[in-house]
């Protein structure tokens, strides 16, 4: 084939299948050269899988590649970076007990002339990276001890280092603050300017159309369309170009009665583990009645995730202060206690904390709550399977049945998954950390409207989440958390976003 100007890259009519389920069915996507090409599509449309493919993930496909004009082939992903392209995928990959700097250079070490590694380059290329995207993290820090947006940093990092031609980048900001994102879209503005192509995947739309150049739709494995020039698509034309029409993505949240005080802390502090004088919470208290939903909106590093983790009883050694459920101080040493209490939590990071990937959704989603699907002292595979499939159906999760393997799902169909595990354990208060992180604008909508379902049935909620208009639209009052303290207190008459973000950057 003949290269054509200004296309890096074509793949023509590619098909996965994975069993009996086809993933992409006969997709063409052009790569326009110097261009942030955003791919949209609804969760399970198929978006990761082809970023899979272009970048050498996934050997085995129907269809072609070409690569400027020429038919490429990969075999693996060390091969697709040998012809310049760079993924950043959107399921963390780091390795645990590695340090940043040893996570980065994997599988391309630097040497010294005596061909011994050469740890001193690595940690100082390691830090400039780092430093080039404003982040004064050590290099030999573990990548155990980051928080999920500090290791999506590395992952970006990592996808830097080399001299990419194509960078791939499969929802980088799910997990990072606006002030990233920022640095991040002036990286990606940088390296158009050296002609470097940029694949772009994200359900935050309102970002994404700040850099997007062209969108490209995919809807249940199919390419449906190009918008051309982005700059002229309103977000509905975007919306439309996704899910095949038109929805109405302005939520209402219908007004609720209170109940009782159902949940109350009173100074909650959490010492910093190395030195005990220093804190990670100072002093918080609030309290969460039946049926409100609290947001708590900080920005990374306030402790939001902290909080709820400590109420959770994620750290209970350390931690002081009271937590009351329904008037009664009650003691969280462990996640046990804390689920024997009624307090559930739907955590930030799913892949570490909420979701055994290697088993099927059924057993995922029945983990948190043995007795639900126990009878007669034995447990049952049909309340198993009927308890699961409730929450297939509620929450409109993308599967062939419930038999399915978590990992087989797509990033924010697992999400679901996640979800599900707790509201099946009925708890009295729920803490939901990122509920939407990864999640389609249609689904959002899906979960904005559940939160406020649970909310009439007498839930207390709270949830964090960094995205402004989501925890205004959502929430009945909101807490600002900034720099380990709350700084900020708003009902519905004076929440405004201005006033929000001043809070939480004191
Ligand atoms: N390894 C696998 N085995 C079986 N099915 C898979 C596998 N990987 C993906 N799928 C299925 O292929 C479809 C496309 O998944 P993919 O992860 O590409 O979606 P996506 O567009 O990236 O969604 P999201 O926005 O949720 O990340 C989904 O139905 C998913 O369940
Ligand atoms: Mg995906």
């Amino acid at each position: 084939m003949e290269k054509k100007p200004g296309i890096f890259l074509e793949a023509q009519n590619i098909t996965k299948k994975f069993g009996g389920i086809t993933a992409l069915n006969n997709v063409n996507i052009n790569v326009h050269t110097g261009k942030v090409n955003a791919i949209v599509g609804e969760n399970g449309a198929g978006k990761s899988t082809l970023m899979k493919i272009l970048s050498g993930v996934y050997p085995d496909y129907e269809g072609d590649l070409y690569l400027n004009g020429e038919k490429v082939n990969f075999s693996n992903p060390k091969d697709a970076m040998k012809k310049g392209i760079a993924i950043m995928h959107q399921e963390l990959n780091l390795i645990p007990y590695l340090s940043i700097a040893d996570n980065i250079f994997l599988g391309r070490e630097l040497h010294n002339a005596l061909g011994v590694l050469d740890s001193k380059k690595m940690h100082k290329k390691t830090k400039e990276l780092l430093e080039r995207l404003n982040c004064n993290l050590n290099p030999k820090t573990l990548v155990s001890e980051l928080r999920v947006g500090e290791q999506q940093l590395v992952e970006i990092a990592k996808a830097l280092l080399e001299e990419a031609k194509l960078v791939i980048m499969d929802e980088p900001t799910s997990a990072i603050s606006d002030s990233e994102i920022e640095v991040l879209f002036k990286i990606i503005a940088s390296l158009k300017e050296q002609g470097v192509s940029i694949l772009y995947i994200s359900h935050k739309l309102d970002k994404l159309r700040l850099i997007a150049d062209r969108y490209i739709g995919l809807r249940d494995g199919n390419t449906v369309g190009t918008i051309e020039n982005a700059k002229e698509a309103s977000k509905e034309d975007l919306i439309r170009l996704m899910v095949g029409r038109d929805i109405k993505n302005i939520y209402k949240k219908d007004s609720v009665d209170f109940g009782d005080e159902v949940l109350r802390i009173e100074n909650i502090c959490l010492p910093k583990v190395i030195n005990k004088s220093t804190f990670l919470l100072k002093d918080i208290n609030f309290s969460v009645k039946k049926g409100e939903v609290l947001g708590l909106f900080g920005l990374m590093g306030a402790g939001r995730t902290e909080l709820l983790e400590t109420l959770f009883g994620l750290h209970s050694k350390i931690m002081s202060g009271k937590i009351y459920v329904e008037n009664k101080e009650v003691r969280i040493k462990s996640v046990r206690d804390a689920i024997k209490n009624g307090i559930g939590l739907v955590p930030e990071d799913r892949k570490e904390d909420g979701l055994v990937l290697g088993m099927e959704i059924s057993k995922n989603v029945s983990m948190a709550s043995i007795n639900n699907v126990v009878k007669s002292g034995f447990l049952s595979t049909k309340l198993e399977a009927d308890l699961s499939k409730k929450y297939i159906e509620a929450l409109k999760i993308k599967t062939p049945s419930e038999k399915q393997l978590s990992k087989n799902l797509s990033g924010g169909n697992q999400q679901k998954v996640v979800l599900a595990k707790w509201l099946a354990t009925s708890p009295k208060v729920l803490f939901l950390d990122e509920p939407t992180r990864g999640i389609d604008v249609n689904a959002k909508n899906e979960i904005y409207h559940l939160i406020n379902n649970l909310a009439k049935k007498g839930l207390g909620i709270v949830v964090v989440s960094s995205e402004l208009p989501e925890i205004m639209a959502i929430s009945d009052r909101i807490l600002v958390l900034s720099d380990t303290r709350i700084t900020g207190y708003f009902d519905q008459a004076s929440a405004n976003e201005e006033a929000i973000m001043k809070a939480a950057v004191v």
